[in-house]
C-alpha cells in the first residue's frame, strides 16, 4: 500500500486541503480514485511507519495553542480550533493571540512545514484528528467546584462528529476530575458508537512563560488511561520528547542535559489527582514561605535568606519558596479552590491546603496595609504599579495580586499609574480610569509611591536613581523583594517588601523588651531607610 503524508505530496499537490472537510482525513485511508494512477493504488492520509500523528486541539489557550504548535514542531500534523473565531483569525494571518517565549517561532516553523493548521469549526478539528486534545477552560464556580459546561458541550460535539475511532485527551488547565468527567459526558452522548472512543488524561506541567521549555524539556509525561492501547498512542505523540529526537526551539540543538523523561501510565483519576496534588502543593509551598516571611518580619530575620539555606536540602527544594504578594494566575487559585471542594465532596477537610488559600489572599491585605501605613490616605495620592501580569513573561492577569492591590487603591481614592512590558492591554479592558504607560519610569513621573507587583526583569534592573528624581517621593514597596534592601537604602528610598526584617526590627530580637511596639504592629517591623 502506498502510504502517503498529505502535506508531503509531489509536486505541490495539497491533498490535504482537498481533504478537509469532505473526509475524516486523518484516519480515512482514504481511496481517491483520481489520484490512484498517480501515486499508486491507496492514499493513506496518515504516516507509517513512524510515530507521526494526526493531532486535533480544542482550545487554542495557554495550554492548547502550545500543546498543538509544540506537537506540530515535533512532527505531527494538527488542526487547532477555539471558539474564539477572533483567535483563530489571529492564528491564520500568522499572528500570535497570546505572549509566551518562544511560542511565536515555534508556530512560524510548524506553518513554513505545514504541519499546523486552524479551524473555526470545530467539527472539522474533530474529524481530522486521531488524538484529540482537549485543552479547554475548566473554571471555578463561585462555590468552588469546577465548571464542566466546556467539557460537557465538547463531548456531545465530539460524540456527533466523530466519524472514526478517536483518542479523546483531556488536558485542561484546572482538571478537577475533569478527565473523569470527560469520559462520562463523551461515553453517555456517545450511546450505540461509545467503542468508538477512547479516553486519556494527559495532565500539563507548563508554566505560563516557560511553557514550550517545559513542553520540551517535561520532568514526567503522565498518561491516565484505561487501557493499554491508549498508553501506548500516548507514548507514540510524545516519543520524539520522551526519546530527545527533536530539534529544541529555544536550544538550538544544545539542549542542556535533562533528566531522562519519565512517562508515567496511570488511570485517569490518578492522573487527574497528580495535577491537582502537584499544583497545591506548590501553591502551599509559596504560602508556607509567605508564613515565614511574615515571622522573619517580626523577628528582624531575612526571608530570602532562610529559604535558600532550607532550599539547599534536596528534600526541600529551592523553587517555589519565593515570599510576596502571593500566587495568582488561572491554575493555582483555581486549583487549589477545587481540590478542597473534591476533597470536602469525598468527606475530607483539606485544612491545610484551605490555610494555604486564605495565607495567599493575606498578601494583598498586607501589601495594601505597607502603602497606607507608608502614606496615610491613599485618597488622591499618585500610586504606580510596577507589573500587572501574575507573573513575569506572560501577558495573563488573571487572577493577578496586581490587580486586586489596583481595585483597593481605585477603592481607596488613589490615582494608579501603571506599566507591564505585556499585560497592558488586558489591563486596561477590567481598569480603563488607570493611566497606563509603556516606560515605566514615565509612569513613575510624579508618583507618591511604587508599588511593584510581578517579577519581570525589567523591574529587577530599574535605575531608581533616574526614578527617584521622577518621583514626587522616594517610596518603594516591593511586592516581590526584588531590590536589595541596601541599595535603596543608598538612595535614600523608603524601601518596604516582604520578610525582610529590619536591624530596627533585629534589635527587637536582641532586645525585645526595650522594644515592645516594633512587635505588635508589622508594619513598624518592615524595612525602611529611615528606620535604619
Ligand atoms: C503552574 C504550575 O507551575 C505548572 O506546573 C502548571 O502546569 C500550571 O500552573 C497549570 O496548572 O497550568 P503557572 O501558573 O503558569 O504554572 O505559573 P507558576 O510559575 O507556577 O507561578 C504561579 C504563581 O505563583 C505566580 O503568581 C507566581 O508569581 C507565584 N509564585 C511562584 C510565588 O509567589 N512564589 C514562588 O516561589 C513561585
Amino acid at each position: 500500500m502506498a502510504t502517503f503524508i498529505c502535506s508531503d505530496l509531489p509536486l505541490g499537490i495539497d491533498l490535504q486541503s482537498w481533504c478537509n472537510g469532505r473526509c475524516d482525513y486523518f484516519e480515512c485511508k482514504c481511496r481517491i480514485a483520481a489520484w490512484s494512477w498517480f501515486i499508486g493504488p491507496t492514499v493513506d492520509c496518515r504516516s507509517s511507519g513512524d510515530n507521526r500523528l494526526r493531532v486535533s486541539v480544542i482550545g487554542c489557550g495557554h495550554v492548547g495553542l502550545v500543546t498543538g504548535a509544540c506537537l506540530a514542531a515535533a512532527g505531527h500534523q494538527v488542526v487547532c480550533t477555539d471558539t474564539n473565531a477572533a483567535r483563530i483569525a489571529v492564528l491564520t494571518a500568522g499572528g500570535v493571540p497570546i505572549y509566551e517565549p518562544h511560542l511565536g517561532a515555534v508556530l512560524r516553523s510548524a506553518r513554513k512545514a505545514r504541519r499546523i493548521s486552524f479551524a473555526t469549526n470545530p467539527a472539522e478539528a474533530i474529524r481530522a484528528g486521531e488524538a484529540i486534545f482537549v485543552c479547554v477552560e475548566t473554571p471555578a464556580r463561585e462555590n468552588g467546584e469546577a465548571d464542566f459546561s466546556a467539557i460537557d458541550h465538547l463531548a456531545l460535539q465530539i460524540a456527533q462528529e466523530a466519524r472514526s475511532p478517536k483518542l479523546v485527551i483531556e488536558k485542561s488547565a484546572v482538571p478537577t476530575r475533569a478527565g473523569a468527567e470527560l469520559r462520562r459526558s463523551l461515553f453517555a452522548y456517545a450511546n450505540s458508537r461509545a467503542n468508538y472512543f477512547r479516553v486519556a488524561s494527559n495532565p500539563e506541567f507548563m508554566r505560563e512563560g516557560a511553557a514550550v521549555s517545559d513542553f520540551f524539556h517535561p520532568d514526567r509525561i503522565v498518561a491516565g488511561v484505561e487501557e493499554q492501547s491508549a498508553a501506548t498512542d500516548l507514548r507514540a505523540i510524545y516519543s520524539s520528547i520522551i526519546e530527545r529526537r527533536f530539534t529544541c526551539p529555544i536550544h538550538a540543538g544544545n539542549c542542556p542535559s535533562t533528566r531522562e523523561v519519565e512517562f508515567v501510565v496511570t488511570d485517569i483519576k490518578e492522573a487527574d489527582l497528580i495535577k491537582h496534588a502537584s499544583d497545591s502543593f506548590l501553591a502551599l509551598k509559596i504560602s508556607y514561605a509567605n508564613v515565614l516571611a511574615d515571622i522573619c518580619e517580626k523577628i528582624g530575620a531575612d526571608v530570602d535568606r532562610v529559604t535558600r539555606a532550607m532550599g539547599l536540602d534536596p528534600r526541600i527544594g529551592a523553587q517555589f519558596l519565593k515570599a510576596g504578594l502571593g500566587f495568582g494566575g488561572f491554575c493555582f487559585p483555581n486549583d487549589v479552590q477545587a481540590f478542597i471542594e473534591l476533597s470536602a465532596s469525598v468527606g475530607i477537610d483539606f485544612a491545610i491546603l484551605k490555610a494555604a488559600e486564605s495565607v495567599n489572599k493575606e498578601r494583598i491585605s498586607l501589601c495594601l496595609d505597607k502603602v497606607r501605613k507608608a502614606l496615610g490616605v491613599l485618597k488622591d495620592k499618585r500610586v504606580t504599579v510596577l507589573g500587572l501580569a501574575f507573573k513575569a513573561d506572560t501577558d495573563d492577569v488573571r487572577f493577578s495580586p496586581a490587580l486586586e492591590v489596583i481595585r483597593h487603591l481605585l477603592e481607596e481614592g488613589a490615582e494608579v499609574r501603571a506599566s507591564d512590558p505585556e499585560g497592558m492591554a488586558r489591563t486596561k479592558a477590567k481598569f480603563p480610569q488607570v493611566s497606563y504607560h509603556t516606560d515605566p519610569y514615565e509612569a513613575m513621573r510624579g508618583a507618591d509611591a511604587a508599588i511593584i507587583c510581578t517579577d519581570w526583569d525589567l523591574f529587577k534592573t530599574l535605575d531608581w536613581r533616574h526614578a527617584g528624581k521622577l518621583m514626587v517621593r522616594k517610596l518603594v514597596i516591593d511586592g516581590r523583594n526584588l531590590n536589595s534592601h541596601q541599595a535603596m537604602q543608598d538612595l535614600e528610598f523608603e524601601y518596604y517588601s516582604f520578610g525582610r526584617g529590619t536591624s530596627a526590627s533585629r534589635a527587637q530580637l536582641e532586645n525585645p523588651v526595650e522594644t515592645p511596639a516594633l512587635v505588635e504592629d508589622p508594619c513598624d517591623a518592615v524595612e525602611t531607610a529611615k528606620a535604619i
